[in-house]
């Protein structure tokens, strides 16, 4: 039989900075992976680190190689009515995002974890949560055909959007709303068009131009719900794109082969509480967020700083005041990005069912953006990330 302090559900990012940071504090855990570690490695998802986020990783040692190799982004473009207009992060909000990817992110957290010889437990099926409510809880699993049993102090559920943590409380109340479209996005080994991203608002819908590093660009084009990544020639995704963009950005956009393609539901998805008993929600576990505003890893990263801090002062001092309050504090950061999301959502995208009323709105509001430093300093201040 096992027995750790904190039995960690999900080796993505939230799980292993957990399992980094709890350790640095001295707390024991165990990570339960339900992929290989090639494939957690591989996924290729958000770009964007909050100034904060970006903070904590420095904090806790994950620094070096972003500070490296990650661009910091003092500003966005945003693109309308065939022109764009920059919003200064730096001069309105004071800070500015760092560009690295959340594929570098867990590459980092993996390699510290097994560097300072943490725990993580791959290829793991059959997570099943016990005795939540007890002093003495426990994990089972099934691994290459053997059930083993975890016992622990806590449970954190960081299992992302399809784990099985959060069906673990009862009476939990999911608060969701989908969006009638996706964002197809490709990543191409060519030098990105502008020096920073381009959010554009176009009659033929959304289109996001991002970055990795200066010879590989992101791009996404907002796409039918149904659309299928087969349909979607290179050709006709580098079309579509421009046909969505400013003429002055066009003429810098570098074409070129995909090296991946993939399509995202859009989604907003908030359960209520984010714990119960000794178990803890962290991260996509808990809320989903549609990806205009890059919040889904920000908020994973911040739901992890306030869940260690609250077991870091549970093992030093006994007190449970700090974990007793998780939810909540967790959840008022988490409505803030929820609601920038879907501001951010509504004002860039095409919504069909809006009519000819929706995109005029829009204009008004972007144009709004456009005239406003206080309209600006707005969204710069939750584009760079609330505090803490
Ligand atoms: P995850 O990264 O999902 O990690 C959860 C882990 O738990 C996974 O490794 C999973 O395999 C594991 N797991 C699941 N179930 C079990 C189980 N039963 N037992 C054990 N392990 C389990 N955000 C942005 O800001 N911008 C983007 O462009 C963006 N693009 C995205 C594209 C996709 C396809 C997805 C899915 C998400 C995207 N996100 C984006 C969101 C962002 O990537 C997530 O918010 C972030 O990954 C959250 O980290 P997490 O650790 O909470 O969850
Ligand atoms: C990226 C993704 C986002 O959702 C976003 O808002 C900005 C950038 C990216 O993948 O680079």
């Amino acid at each position: 039989m096992n027995r750790t302090q904190v039995a960690i559900i999900g080796g993505g990012p939230a799980g292993t900075l957990l399992s980094h940071i709890l350790r640095r504090h001295g707390v024991e855990s165990v990570v339960l992976e339900r992929r290989s570690k090639e494939y957690v490695l591989g996924r290729i998802r958000a770009g964007v680190l909050e100034q904060g986020s970006a903070d904590i990783l420095r904090e806790y040692g994950l620094g070096d190689r972003m500070d490296r190799e990650g661009q910091a982004h003092d500003g966005v473009y945003l693109a309308y009515r065939g022109g764009r207009f920059r919003v200064d992060f730096r001069e309105l909000a004071g800070s500015s995002v760092m560009i690295y990817g959340q594929t570098q992110v867990q590459k980092d957290l993996y390699d510290v974890v097994d560097a300072e010889g943490g725990v993580i437990i791959d290829e793991v099926e059959d997570v099943r949560l016990h005795g939540l409510t007890d002093d003495r809880p426990a994990v089972t699993y099934v691994r290459q055909g053997v059930e083993q049993r975890m016992e622990c102090d806590f449970v954190a559920g960081c299992d992302g959007s399809h784990g099985v943590s959060s069906s673990s409380i009862p009476d939990i109340v999911t608060y969701e709303r989908n969006y009638p479209f996706g964002w197809l996005g490709i990543l191409s080994e060519t030098p990105p068009i502008a020096e920073e991203l381009i959010y554009a608002n176009h009659p033929r819908g959304f289109a996001l131009c991002s970055m990795r590093n200066p010879m590989l660009s992101r791009y996404y084009v907002q796409c039918d719900i149904d659309a299928d990544v087969s349909d979607w020639s290179d050709d006709r995704f580098w079309e579509e794109l421009a046909a969505r963009l400013p003429d002055d950005a066009v003429t810098s956009l570098v074409t070129g082969p995909s090296i991946d393609k993939s399509i995202t539901p859009l989604r907003s998805s908030v359960a209520e509480p984010m714990s119960h008993g000794r178990l803890f929600l962290a991260g996509d576990a808990a809320h989903i967020v549609p990806p205009t505003g890059a919040k889904g890893l920000n908020l994973a990263i911040s739901d992890v700083v306030y869940l260690s801090r609250a077991l870091v002062d549970f093992y030093a001092s006994g007190a449970t005041r700090a974990l007793d309050a998780y939810s909540d504090t967790a959840l008022a950061r988490v409505w803030k990005a929820v609601r920038f999301s879907w501001w951010m959502t509504t004002l860039m995208h095409r919504f069909e069912e809006d009519g000819s009323f929706g995109p005029k709105v829009q204009e008004a509001e972007l144009e709004y953006l456009s005239e406003s430093p206080a309209a600006r300093t707005a969204m710069a201040e939750n584009y760079i990330g609330l505090p803490l």
